[in-house]
């Protein structure tokens, strides 16, 4: 077998089909949203490794604080064969894991990115001979088809992007994934953590205004693969903590009353002035939540990790025998 396999699961045209949809219905809808997978192109993306090493954003840093501390407590707890990272990216933080996992037959990196699979993927058979890479093109939060590798298999899903999705999103998300798993492998998840209001909002709202340009991102790629004509200045970068729901929403909030075209959708939109257009939610976790929402889909939570300060959890769950 070649060392390195690329499985594309996603159509060609399915990312512009998706984009569309989610473009029509958000900006239909009251209030306007956009989902969050959108930020990254590769503009997107680009800014996003800079926000990671921004000093007001912490997430990055903490969970790899954690992993390198864990990794070894990690593979021997696991035994893992298999390793699938879900929304691996440019597999940077799997570094440590990999090194951990001697007995590691196989990688499976799962992102919608070719380009950083097959960058990250031919790197890593490099450093580690040996190792098979099965990368996979795919939506992990649709329907994923893992490789018959041998077990027990490892998910990691790092970085905290669960976060991402709303409650019931993250309930069909996760019990997706447990069903992919048998008896007895495992979950690497990485959560962030309730904390200060003034610490998160500063995280997401950074004095160099990277996490703003970041925000404005989706609208140049919706006026780049639509041929909209949003104007990214006419939008202010909102990043604000609700308490209640206990997450960090980004909006943009229009500066002026104005129309814009969307010509691929044959759509135009109306923004009043000081209206909000939600982006993102980044969802923030405490313990006993976690281990709650991962026992409602079949996974046992038995090690929570967490920075010396505190500020972020990685969390181990075993896929249990009933669900
Ligand atoms: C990549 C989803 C974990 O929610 O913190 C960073 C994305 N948004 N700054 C997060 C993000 C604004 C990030 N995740």
């Amino acid at each position: 077998m070649s060392p390195f396999l690329l499985t594309r699961t996603l159509p060609e045209d399915a990312t512009d089909a998706a984009l569309r949809a989610d473009v029509l219905h958000g900006l239909t809808h009251t209030p306007k949203t956009l989902p969050p997978k959108w930020f990254y192109d590769a503009h997107g993306s680009e800014l996003f490794d800079q926000i990671t090493e921004l000093p007001e954003y912490y997430p990055t840093r903490a969970e790899r604080e954690i992993l390198i501390a864990r990794a070894p407590e990690i593979a021997a707890t696991t035994g893992a064969r298999t390793l699938v990272e879900l929304g691996s990216g440019s597999s940077e933080k799997t570094r440590h894991l990999l090194d951990a996992l001697p007995g590691l037959h196989t990688y499976v990196p799962v992102d919608v990115s070719e380009s950083a699979l097959t960058q990250a993927g031919q790197a890593l058979i490099a450093e580690h001979p040996g190792l098979g890479v099965h990368a996979l093109i795919a939506d992990f939060t649709g329907g994923l088809a893992l490789p018959g590798t041998p077990g027990p298999r490892l998910v990691a899903f790092l970085g905290g992007t669960i976060g991402n999705l709303l409650p019931a999103e993250r309930e069909t998300f996760l019990a997706s994934v447990r069903a992919l798993l048998s008896p007895g492998d495992s979950l690497l998840l990485g959560t962030d953590l309730v904390k200060d209001e003034s610490v998160l909002v500063a995280a997401y709202d950074d004095a160099a205004g990277v996490t703003a340009e970041f925000n404005k991102n989706v609208l140049h790629v919706v006026n780049r693969e639509l041929g909209a004509d949003f104007d990214p200045d006419a939008f202010a970068h909102v990043a604000l903590w609700d308490d209640a729901h206990e997450w960090i929403e980004m909006r943009l909030r229009s500066l002026t009353d104005q129309t814009v075209k969307i010509p691929a959708l044959d759509l135009a939109v109306e923004f009043a002035d000081g209206e909000e257009l939600r982006t993102e939610i980044s969802a923030k976790f405490r313990e006993n939540g976690v281990r709650g929402e991962l026992a409602t889909v079949g996974f046992e939570l038995t090690h929570w990790w967490t920075d010396q300060e505190g500020r972020f959890a990685l969390s181990l769950s075993t896929a249990g025998t009933s669900r």
